[in-house]
C-alpha cells in the first residue's frame, strides 16, 4: 500500500488527480470506477481543468459505485433535478468533459427489479474487462460505496439498507441545502459490493479531515472486519494508493514510516 500524506485537501486532490490522469494518458480507453461525496469534488474539478488543457475522455468508460434507491436516472430525462448520484456526477464531472454518454454507468436507482438489475450491472463491468482504477472515499462508519457495517467482505452489487449515521451525514452534506425533509431521503441504496470493489485492478482511496482520522487508522492499521468494510483494502492484491490530508492521517501509528517509504520511492524513481 502506498500511503501518501499531504498537508491539506488541495494537495491531496492534486496528487489523486495526477494518479487518475496518468491512467487516462497511458490507457486512453481505461475503465474508471468513480465515487461520490464531498471528498472527490476537488479531484473532479482538477480533471475538468486538465480536460480543458487537452486530457481526452472520449474512450474512457466509467462505473459508479452506488446510487440511492428510489431516485436516479429517468431514462427519458437522464439528469432530472434530484439528489441522485447520477445528477451529482453529471453536475460535478460528466457535463464538463468529453466522455460519451454510453460509456457512463451508474446504478439505476429507479429499477423495479433490483436483484436482477444488480447482476446485470456486474455483467457490464465484466464485459469491459473489469475496472482498471477504482476511486474511493470513506464513509464515517468505515464504508466503501454504501457497504455498511456488517456487509460481507465478499459481497456483490446489491440493495443495501443505510445506517442512521450515513443518513445523518448525507442529509447534512446533500439534502439539507435543498430543503428536502429528512424523512424523504432514501433509506436504501444500490451499491457495488466489497467483493466487486476488490476485483478492480488498482485502488485509489482519498480521505480528508479530522472527523475521519479514527476510521482511517482502523481501516489501514486495524484488524480486517466486516464492521469496517473499507478495512478490506488490506486484502487487495493490486496497486493501492491511499492519499490523506494531515488531519485524516493524524491517528495513524506508522505515519513516519509511510512518509519515509514515499521519500525512498521518490529518491529511487520507483
Ligand atoms: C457516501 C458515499 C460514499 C462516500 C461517503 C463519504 O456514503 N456512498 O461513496 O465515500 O459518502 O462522503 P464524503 O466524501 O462526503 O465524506
Amino acid at each position: 500500500m502506498d500511503i501518501i500524506i499531504r498537508d491539506h485537501y488541495e494537495a491531496m486532490s492534486d496528487y489523486a488527480t495526477e494518479v487518475i490522469a496518468g491512467y487516462v494518458k497511458s490507457k486512453p480507453d481505461c475503465v474508471l470506477g468513480l465515487a461520490t461525496g464531498g471528498t472527490p469534488i476537488g479531484v473532479y474539478q482538477r480533471l475538468i481543468q486538465m480536460h480543458q488543457q487537452g486530457l481526452d475522455f472520449s474512450q474512457v468508460k466509467t462505473f459508479n459505485l452506488d446510487e440511492y434507491y428510489g431516485i436516479g436516472m429517468d431514462l427519458e430525462k437522464p439528469y432530472n433535478l434530484d439528489q441522485s448520484y447520477a445528477r451529482f456526477m453529471h453536475e460535478e464531472l460528466f457535463k464538463h468533459i468529453n466522455i460519451k454518454k454510453e460509456n457512463i454507468h451508474i446504478p439505476n436507482g429507479l429499477t423495479k427489479e433490483p436483484e436482477s438489475y444488480c447482476q446485470w450491472y456486474e455483467k457490464q463491468i465484466e464485459k469491459v474487462g473489469g475496472i482498471d482504477l477504482q476511486l474511493l472515499g470513506l464513509g464515517r462508519d468505515g464504508h466503501w460505496g454504501f457497504n455498511e457495517p456488517g456487509s460481507s467482505l465478499g459481497s456483490r452489487t446489491r440493495l443495501q439498507a443505510l445506517t442512521e449515521q450515513t443518513l445523518d451525514d448525507n442529509y447534512e452534506a446533500f439534502y439539507k441545502k435543498s430543503n428536502i425533509p429528512k424523512d424523504q431521503m432514501p433509506y436504501f441504496a444500490i451499491t457495488m459490493g466489497i467483493g466487486t470493489i476488490l476485483e478492480a485492478r488498482n485502488i485509489l482511496m482519498i480521505v480528508n479531515g479530522a472527523k475521519k482520522a479514527e476510521m482511517v487508522a482502523k481501516c489501514l492499521e486495524g484488524p480486517i472486519t466486516s464492521q469496517i468494510t473499507a478495512s478490506a483494502i488490506q486484502l487487495h492484491s493490486g496497486r493501492i494508493t491511499v492519499v490523506l490530508d494531515k488531519a485524516a492521517a493524524s491517528q495513524l501509528q506508522h505515519s513516519n514510516h509511510y512518509v519515509h517509504v514515499e521519500k525512498l520511492k521518490r529518491d529511487y524513481g520507483l
